[in-house]
């Protein structure tokens, strides 16, 4: 039976599912009802002097038939004193020893650093997360965001923390950055013990066409928010890997962003994370979404034999290479399940203006395409545009002897070199003439 608990660099938890620093944490109250429903830890709505937040603070895109695919705020640390949160950080501690209580922490000086530290110590936090990443407000003031995109001083940082923590210290990552990695790496010199990212994406989810306000608009004005929710997992993902596969990360990761259901949070796992933080579900949904999370990742990482989530994290890294050493031989072509075909021709215009001219449709009225195996390179998009789950499938075809990458050509002296070079990946592929575009117009 797989066990789900966890140390996290110091940090004992029941569970890797820890509710991220955001309103879900803004209280005792909450802290102690998603404990109550099976939550693992929390990490505290940030603490640091209070400030004033604006009315009107959250807006979201709604694709399709999904509410919040995507969701932002402009909202900024708690508002609430800082001793109310202290008392309440103690209160849930007494009921709930086992679970992790991590204090996010935003402030400014080091007099301030030295003091809110021991401060949320002596209410007995189990850990301490520094919040390098709002990206709206705070950072204007020089904190936040405005740290973790300078590495030098998010060190600085760090060593005035590490001059006084006595408990488990995570700092916790802007993905407003292009190499998260810098300042990850600033993190391990500084001498802390785990990171966590991401934090939310600086966005406009959108401009009231009526009133010219971006959303969400105050008394008719807005300002850049921080993006987070579905939408961004594929960056957090990628932003975890790229912390987990540096030679020199040598700390535990706590993977944030996007995470809804077991799959999600198997996926940061997978990719490096060894817990796992929640913030959009759970202001979607409520903390009930754990009774998914729990046993949905119990039971996949008993099929899968992982006995731990330390022997789980970051098993799907050996499969992440550079674009370079993929295997140029490998080949799959598109095949559409006829019985499954509902006959909508998507994947035909789909292939035909966006791809590369590989469906074709008949004249005599049948709706079900057909690929032409020889015009298709396999790029997956019709599959993917398919509304029909498994209709059309992606079907290897070379024999799986060749294995020969980029890198292999390049060492090889075989890659395209000159700007009509015969070596090209794409000469004598199929290309219908352009002239063909007016005759073949349906
Ligand atoms: C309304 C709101 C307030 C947030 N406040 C904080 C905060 O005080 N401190 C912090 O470190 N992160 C804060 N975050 C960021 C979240 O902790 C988390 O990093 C981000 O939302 C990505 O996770 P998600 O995709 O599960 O929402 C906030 C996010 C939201 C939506
Ligand atoms: S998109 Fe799928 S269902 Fe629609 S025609 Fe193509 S194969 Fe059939
Ligand atoms: S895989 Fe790409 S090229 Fe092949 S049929 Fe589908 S869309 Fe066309």
């Amino acid at each position: 039976m797989a066990d789900l608990s966890i140390n996290f660099a110091g940090i004992k938890s029941p569970n890797p599912f820890w509710l991220a620093s955001a309103p879900p944490t803004n209280c005792g109250y909450q802290v102690m009802r998603a404990f109550d429903q099976g939550w693992g830890g929390a990490v505290w709505k940030t603490l640091g002097v209070p400030i004033v937040n604006v009315s009107s603070r959250y807006g979201s895109v709604d694709y399709r038939d999904s509410r919040m695919a995507g969701f932002n705020n402009i909202e900024l640390i708690s508002d609430r004193p800082l001793s109310d949160n202290l008392k309440e950080i103690e209160e849930v501690k007494k009921y709930f020893p086992d679970n992790a209580v991590i204090a996010s922490l935003m402030v400014e000086t080091k007099e301030e650093w030295h003091q809110i530290i021991k401060d949320v110590e002596n209410a007995g936090s189990d850990g301490i997360e520094l919040n390098f990443g709002c990206p709206h407000g705070m950072c204007e003031r020089g904190m936040g965001s405005a740290v973790g995109q300078e590495p030098k001083v998010l060190q600085t940082i760090v060593e005035w923390v590490m001059e006084v923590a006595s408990i488990p210290v995570i700092v916790k990552l802007t993905p407003n950055i292009t190499d998260v990695t810098d300042p990850a790496m600033a993190a391990v010199r500084g001498g802390a013990d785990a990171i966590s990212l991401i934090n939310t994406i600086q966005s406009i989810v959108g401009v009231d066409l009526n009133t010219l306000a971006p959303f969400p608009s105050v008394d008719g004005k807005g300002s850049n928010g921080g993006y987070c929710g579905p939408a961004v997992k594929p960056i957090a993902l990628n932003m975890v890997k790229n912390c987990a596969q540096h030679p020199e990360m040598n700390l535990p990761i706590s993977g944030i962003g996007g995470v809804e259901n077991w799959k999600d949070a198997a996926e940061h796992i997978l990719l490096g994370a060894s817990s796992v933080q929640v913030c959009t579900a759970v202001m979607h949904y409520g903390f009930g979404i754990i009774r998914e999370l729990l046993p949905g990742l119990e039971n996949y990482m008993n099929e899968k034999g992982f006995n731990s989530i330390e022997e789980m994290s970051g098993a799907a890294l050996p499969n992440v290479v550079e674009w370079k050493d993929l295997n140029l031989k490998y080949k799959v072509v598109a095949s559409i399940d006829e019985v499954k075909c509902i006959g909508c021709q998507l994947c035909y215009i789909a292939c035909e203006d966006g791809a590369h001219q590989a469906i074709s449709i008949s004249a005599n009225g049948d709706r079900v395409p057909q690929i032409i195996d020889d015009n298709c390179v396999g790029c997956n998009l019709c599959s993917l545009v398919c509304p029909v789950e498994d209709c059309i499938t992606m079907e290897r075809r070379d024999d799986g002897k060749l294995d020969v990458s980029w890198d292999d050509l390049t060492q090889k002296g075989e890659i395209p070199t000159t700007f009509d070079d015969d070596r090209a990946g794409g000469k004598g592929h199929f290309v219908p003439k352009p002239e063909e575009a007016l005759k073949r117009k349906k």
